[in-house]
């Protein structure tokens, strides 16, 4: 098979297992991509670790507990699938801790309060179930078959981060005003969250099929399910310009590439701080992983 016949099955909707020959592009790129998936659901925990202590009852402990197993489980089999691949993950965790690879730019943002607990699970995981969603399709088997497993899970934690934003909105007038701090704050972040809006035919990723959308396509898709939800409930967020044309696109205020760029290249303001913590906790488990190995 040549790299041109290779292109041609993926792109007709074929599928590749691990053991299958790939060009070495493919590879990289996929590598590369499932990689960044696989830190931002281990990094994408350390945010709403925090909570967890701070949790205003037994039962939105139990459920932040379980959400946070869920990532890191997520974690792992991702980073399986990055092994079968051929990248080692003591490797990726080196490459992760030392800022040569990247995770998604919400997991770089501090949490303020627990209407941020909220707006994460709801709204994050929503923007992230949109782009898991299509690699249900992906032209990699492996992760497209994991990723059933992942969305179903996800789903769950919309619901969970939906029920903790209803319960604030329909709470006090303090509750209801964390909340919409939390969106304040989170809206220009989630804007980002899908990437620049290149055409889908130039994205690399979507030309090898381990993306099925473009970018555009999947923020479209994240506004119209999500911000009515949002306005449904009284709150609003801070953009003037966001509204659904009579074409039914969503137009919106240019978000801003520049804090994308700066954010996803290590240079939040907590990434540092998120890193440090991740060091820590290796070194200090260490002898875990000796004794088991
Ligand atoms: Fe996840
Ligand atoms: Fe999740």
């Amino acid at each position: 098979m040549t790299e041109t016949d290779f292109l041609a099955y993926v792109q007709a909707g074929g599928q590749v297992e691990a053991g299958d020959w790939m060009p070495d592009e493919y590879r990289a790129r996929l590598v590369k991509f499932v990689e960044m998936h696989a830190n931002s659901e281990l990094m994408g925990v350390l945010p709403e670790r925090e909570w967890i202590l701070r949790a205003p009852t037994l039962q939105r402990k139990l459920a932040l507990t379980a959400k946070v197993q869920d990532e890191v489980g997520h974690a792992q089999l991702i980073y399986r699938v990055v092994e079968d691949l051929g990248k080692p993950r003591s490797q990726c965790l080196d490459d992760l801790l030392a800022g040569r690879a990247k995770f998604h730019n919400v997991f770089h943002y501090p949490t303020r309060s627990w209407g941020d607990v909220g707006v994460i699970a709801w709204l994050v995981d929503a923007a992230a179930i949109v782009s898991q969603k299509a690699l249900l399709k992906c032209s990699y088997a492996p992760y497209a078959r994991i990723m059933k497993k992942i969305c179903w899970e996800e789903s769950f934690h919309i619901l969970h981060g939906r029920d903790v934003v209803l319960a604030m909105v329909t709470g006090t007038d303090e509750q209801r005003e964390l909340v919409q701090e939390a969106l304040d704050r989170w809206w220009g972040p989630l804007m980002q969250f899908h990437g620049t809006p290149i055409p889908r035919d130039d994205d690399q990723m979507y030309v090898w099929r381990i993306k099925s959308q473009g970018n555009e396509e999947a923020r479209q898709q994240f506004l119209e399910s999500y911000v009515p939800q949002v306005w449904e409930l009284g709150l609003t967020l801070p953009d003037p310009k966001l509204r659904r044309g009579d074409d039914g696109v969503w137009e919106y205020t240019e978000p801003d590439w520049d804090e994308l760029r700066t954010v996803v290249t290590g240079h939040g303001p907590r990434t540092l701080e998120r890193l440090e913590l991740r060091r820590r906790f290796l070194e200090q488990e260490a002898w875990v992983r000796e004794a088991v190995a």
